[in-house]
């Protein structure tokens, strides 16, 4: 696989390479009885519904500035400027340069998330002690190199515009490395962080709708994570609700509560108001407390609550901490395995719809995070 590297992905401040610290125990399992059917099913469909990156079509003219002119042509600046009250009015070369940046944003992140989810999902097949479950995340590595692939790809070869991994998203991967814990690992990487990206591409994809190369990508690459979440959820379910002891479970509502606090984080633009040259201060402040930004944050969570739940995770000390976020509002929601799909909520769709009426974009909308 070959492609054109327009501009490499910036370093963060650890540099080229950084090195954390994984202990953990290697399990072998000698058994190898392979009674669980549900991980057994999910690995099947795991091998059959395989996708190569070359499968895209990547010869796809992707020409985003193009698509946001069109879109600033058709009124989106005072549609911006109406509904995210910004600390100073967006002209539209602001919001030409703030969409861009911020769709790169979100995609670079997907790429370094991509990176965790190869990384831990190796740990889980040394760890996890049941021959199904290694199985399943053995495939599983092989589907976050592809996604790690196709990321890279689109956002060296099509955008030519990339951030480094944003610092919390990066301390949320190191400790999901470092923890020596397997079932930690599946908690932090295939609850919490593939149940937000579940919920980020779907909300990206419905704002590139009229850019067919990323929607392609976007689907393809939503369709295994549903798998992974479901992974997740399937192989910690019996563990949390009837092996461990109060203690083991304390520590783990503590993991869930800071693992929020860091993703929810990690969804703050500041990178890109530095990138800019606004005032850092001003517009972060601006994105922690305007209420567009708030509701799309919270939004992020919607199938992260109803897997919490559905583990017996959902403990009174959680609840008060996911109260105080606002996140309660999911727990009714269906969970990945009621629902492995994870469309965007549609109080989402319908702010999006009202956001870009007017703007002649056909359901594709302003981003926002
Ligand atoms: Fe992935
Ligand atoms: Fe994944």
């Amino acid at each position: 696989m070959q492609y054109e590297q327009r501009n490499p992905v910036p370093l963060p401040a650890t540099g080229s390479y950084e090195s954390v610290k994984a202990t953990l125990e290697t399990v072998f399992d000698w058994q190898y009885e392979l009674r669980r059917q549900n991980l057994l099913s999910l690995y099947e469909k795991g091998k059959t519904l395989a996708w190569n990156a070359n499968d895209l079509d990547w010869s796809t003219d992707v020409n985003i500035e193009r698509m946001l002119r069109d879109r600033v042509a058709n009124g989106l600046g005072p549609m911006m400027n109406a509904m995210l009250n910004p600390p100073q009015t967006l002209d539209d070369k602001r919001v030409m340069e703030f969409q861009l940046n911020m769709n790169a944003f979100m995609l670079s992140q997907f790429l370094h998330g991509e990176q965790g989810a190869l990384v831990a999902t190796a740990k889980i097949v040394q760890g996890v002690p049941w021959t199904e479950a290694k199985f399943y995340a053995a495939n599983q590595v092989a589907d976050e190199a592809r996604h790690v692939e196709v990321y890279h790809r689109y956002l060296t070869e099509k955008l030519g515009l990339s951030y480094e991994i944003s610092p919390s998203l990066n301390r949320l991967l190191d400790d999901i490395i470092e923890d020596p814990r397997w079932d930690v690992t599946f908690l932090g990487m295939q609850i919490m962080v593939e149940g937000l990206a579940l919920a980020a591409f779907g909300v990206v994809r419905m704002q590139m709708a009229d850019e067919p190369l990323i929607q392609d990508l976007i689907t393809r690459v939503m369709g295994d994570e549903s798998r992974h979440v479901a992974f997740g959820v399937l192989s910690l379910a019996d563990l949390y609700r009837t092996e461990m002891t109060s203690t083991e479970l304390r520590e783990r509502e503590d993991f869930v509560i800071e693992a929020t606090h860091m993703l929810r984080d990690r969804l703050v633009p500041s990178p890109v108001f530095e990138r800019l040259g606004w005032d850092v201060d001003v517009w972060t402040e601006w994105s922690n407390n305007t209420p567009f930004m708030r509701g799309f944050r919270q939004m992020m969570f919607t199938k992260i609550v109803p897997n919490l739940k559905r583990l017996g995770l959902l403990t009174p000390r959680v609840r008060a901490a996911y109260e105080k976020l606002d996140l309660l509002q999911f727990e009714h929601h269906k969970d990945s395995v009621e629902e492995p799909e994870a469309p965007p909520p549609q109080e989402l769709v319908q702010i999006l719809e009202l956001f870009l009426k007017g703007t002649g974009s056909n359901g594709a909308a302003a981003n926002g995070a």
